[in-house]
């Protein structure tokens, strides 16, 4: 009987024992595994429910509370941006002072206001987001007006270019939700009626004949409802202390996100812009990544967004003329996008589109550049 007792107990201790092990390695397994391939299983039934409802409701604050998400003062503005002018598309750039080559690039390249005006014929506003530099919002006041720092230099440039939006906040990364809603603030002050808002990573390469054929589509029939971009569904929260993406449980308690696009560039018609705008003016934006809080702002007012698949989410897009074809955005250009740009808009791209040889042809590429893990493009993109 003793013996029974303790052979039991040794089996139930090694029973605990494989079980604690198993559960483990699962758990390690899990945070491994294919994002993608979780992220499948997950929207599949994510359709069937909103379980979204609560956060809304627990994320809603007083009015005057959510003011101070919102209430900084214009340092570098553009009141005149979009006045008398049909506006297709205002394009936000999220970018930080320091990044001036990049803004360069952007500017001479897909950015070209004046290009996209007599080439194609739209009209697109083209600002670049930013706050202040770390070296004057932790100046002293009683120096403020002097020097020849960053801030100068930006006036500086904005004089030259006249596309730079700026509010007095400290520009970094746990203050990208203050830059989302700056943008979506300006919009609704400055350049309402503009069909559509962009917003955009400044490493991004945007195909902008390609874009805004697309858009111009979309909005004949006219559109509302529309939010397009690389979607995340059911992305958890990352709960890793050491990752730059760190969401503490006070921040945010919930074990999914809403479904969002992927910050690297995503367009909203001016409908969804506006009504994203009220939002903002209630919800806690405590939450520092800034393409979370639009989907926590696109989920207050019941707007889903849509997948397209030429819209990147992280990486850059394969360099070949059947993908520049169809290409909206790819990520990650720094030092390529001037070479890209000379590429992706060279009249050859389109030569002999639409021939059955062609097609078969721009198939085949696509299959073996895209289907294989981890590219920028899904594989389906391959079919399109
Ligand atoms: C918003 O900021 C302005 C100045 O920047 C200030 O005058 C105003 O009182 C603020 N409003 C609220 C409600 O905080
Ligand atoms: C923008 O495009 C126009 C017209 O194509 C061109 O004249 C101008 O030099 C371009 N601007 C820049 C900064 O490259
Ligand atoms: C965000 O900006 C505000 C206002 O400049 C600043 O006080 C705060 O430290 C910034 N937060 C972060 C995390 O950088
Ligand atoms: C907003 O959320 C933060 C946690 O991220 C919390 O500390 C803060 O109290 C909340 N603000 C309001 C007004 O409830
Ligand atoms: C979100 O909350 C606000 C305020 O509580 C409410 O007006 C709005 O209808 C809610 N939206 C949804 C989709 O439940």
């Amino acid at each position: 009987m003793f013996v029974k007792l303790r052979r039991m107990r040794k089996c139930y201790r090694l029973q605990l024992l494989t079980t604690c092990l198993v559960v483990s390695l699962v758990m390690v397994c899990w945070q491994e595994l294919d994002g993608n391939m979780v992220s499948h299983i997950k929207s599949y039934s994510s359709y069937l429910i909103n379980p979204f409802a609560y956060i809304n409701q627990s994320l809603t604050i007083p009015r005057e509370q959510a003011r101070r998400f919102s209430n900084f003062s214009f340092l570098l503005d553009h009141r005149g941006k979009c006045t008398g002018q049909d506006v297709l598309l205002l394009l936000f750039i999220k970018t930080s002072p320091e990044n001036s080559e990049r803004r360069k690039a952007i500017r001479s390249t897909w950015g070209n206001e004046t290009y996209i005006q007599s080439a194609l014929g739209a009209t697109v506003k083209v600002v670049f987001a930013l706050g202040l530099p770390r070296t004057r919002a932790e100046e002293p006041t009683w120096s403020k007006r002097s020097g020849h720092g960053l801030q100068e230099q930006l006036v500086l440039e904005d004089r030259l270019h006249g596309d730079l939006i700026q509010q007095d906040f400290l520009d970094s990364f746990h203050n990208l939700t203050l830059k989302l809603i700056m943008q979506f603030r300006w919009m609704h002050s400055r350049c309402a009626h503009a069909r559509f808002l962009m917003t955009a990573d400044d490493d991004i390469f945007i195909h902008m004949p390609n874009l805004v054929r697309y858009l111009r589509e979309a909005s004949s029939s006219g559109v509302s409802d529309f939010w397009v971009g690389r979607v995340h569904s059911w992305a958890p929260p990352i709960r890793d202390k050491e990752s730059k993406y760190y969401v503490s449980h006070d921040m945010y308690e919930w074990s999914w996100y809403p479904d969002y696009t992927a910050g690297a560039g995503y367009v909203v018609s001016g409908d969804v812009a506006d009504r994203i705008y009220q939002a903002t003016l209630t919800l806690n934006a405590s939450i520092y990544i800034d393409d979370v809080f639009m989907g926590i702002c696109a989920n207050a007012i019941g707007v889903a967004p849509r997948e397209h698949v030429f819209f990147a989410g992280e990486r850059k897009a394969p360099y070949h003329l059947c993908i520049y074809r169809q290409m909206m955005t790819s990520h990650g250009h720094v030092d390529d996008i001037y070479e890209l740009w000379r590429a992706a808009t060279h009249p050859r791209v389109e030569r002999g589109v639409g021939g059955l040889m062609d097609r078969l042809y721009c198939t085949a590429v696509k299959i073996s550049l895209l289907c294989r893990p981890y590219f920028t493009y899904p594989c389906k993109a391959a079919f399109s």
